[in-house]
């Protein structure tokens, strides 16, 4: 199966994006062909520093090889490294109605959080088909806040085969429920843009002190307590094996547990999940050239697919390119 995701290097990645959606990437390289990228022209909309966006997008790359990214099997790719994917865009922006991008709930959160709304923002779930739809994937690997995007992305397919012939695969999510929404510390979904995130490469007295911050209510230490609502519990959930789960979830519905216990584990286990990949990020960190080749050979890869599939498009419409582009 063909399996494509993208991360927008829009700020430093936590570990909602980990357990929410690339863990998962991760797994499915073994027995898929997979594609990954960084969304890099979905963060300009909102990234508009030249130097932070250039560093955000190699710093995304970095994390993806870190957390165990084969990129000899695996393709690896900058947006950016494939413009084919925006004169995509424009085709699916012409058999996109109106009313589908202004029922797009991110869209509207970003509007209602008092982002100034530019066109890129407003168009950005018609890239996000493009993105998908140009490898020919089959299966998209998100957290929940993704699900519009795909379905609009499905939306989008349909319309064009509707019109110009069955060129486009229908793609379908890949949510896993378990991790669908990790929470921050605040309780709401963990997000870089609300402030309340665990950062994947945090590590000592700073993340122990984002730990112990998590928002919990104020039951009294003797009193039970309920696990499924509760931050710390649900972080847990996320790392820790099946039976010292259930030992925690005795401990929240018999009483005599304080938060700050669980917060220590919480903060015990991210220190052991993440440390193996910190220490591979220092080392890549060290060889910035080695991600660029490596960036170099998935971009290649990925617009060779991306060719091929145009070249059908631009038929498929009636504009195809009059001279032959040069390799
Ligand atoms: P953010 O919301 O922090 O800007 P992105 O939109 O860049 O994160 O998300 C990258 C990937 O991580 C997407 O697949 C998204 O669904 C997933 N993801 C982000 N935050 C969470 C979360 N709190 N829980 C589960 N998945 C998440
Ligand atoms: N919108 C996605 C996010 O914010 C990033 C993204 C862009 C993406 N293009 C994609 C995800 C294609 C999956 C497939 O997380």
């Amino acid at each position: 199966m063909r399996i494509l995701s993208g991360i927008q290097p829009s700020g430093r990645l936590h570990i909602g994006n980990y357990f929410g959606a690339m863990r998962q990437h991760l797994a499915l390289q073994a027995e898929n062909e997979a594609f990954y990228f960084m969304a890099s022209y979905h963060a300009l909309t909102t990234v508009q520093d030249p130097k932070e966006l250039r560093a955000l997008t190699i710093g995304v790359a970095t994390d993806y090889l870190a957390l165990g990214l084969d990129p000899k099997k695996t393709v690896l790719f900058t947006q950016q490294d494939v413009p084919e994917v925006t004169e995509l865009t424009w085709m699916f922006s012409c058999v996109t109605p109106m009313g589908l991008l202004e029922r797009a709930t991110s869209y509207k959160d970003k509007v209602a959080q008092g982002l100034m709304a530019n066109h890129g923002l407003f168009a950005y779930p018609v890239l996000q088909a493009a993105d998908i739809l140009i490898y020919l994937a089959d299966l998209v690997p998100v957290g929940q806040d993704q699900k519009q995007h795909i379905e609009i992305t499905r939306d989008i397919a349909q319309k064009f085969n509707n019109q110009f012939g069955e060129i486009f695969k229908i793609p379908d999510a890949y949510i896993l429920e378990e991790t669908a929404v990790v929470p921050g510390i605040d309780g709401k979904k963990m997000s870089k843009s609300y402030g309340n995130d665990i950062g994947m490469f945090e590590e000592g007295k700073a993340l122990r002190k984002m730990v112990m911050s998590i928002v919990t209510d104020s039951t009294p230490v003797e009193e039970p307590k309920d696990p499924e609502t509760s931050t710390p519990f649900l972080l847990l959930k996320l790392m820790a094996s099946p039976g010292e789960l259930a030992d925690w979830e005795e401990r929240y519905r018999t009483g005599g547990m304080g938060y700050g216990e669980v917060k220590q584990r919480v903060y015990e286990l991210l220190e052991e999940t993440f440390a193996p990949f910190r220490e591979r990020r220092k080392e890549l960190e060290a060889d910035p050239d080695y991600v660029l080749d490596v960036l170099r050979d998935g971009g290649l890869r990925a617009r060779a697919v991306a060719h091929t599939t145009m070249e059908q498009v631009r038929d498929a419409v009636g504009l195809p390119i009059s001279y032959k582009p040069a390799p």
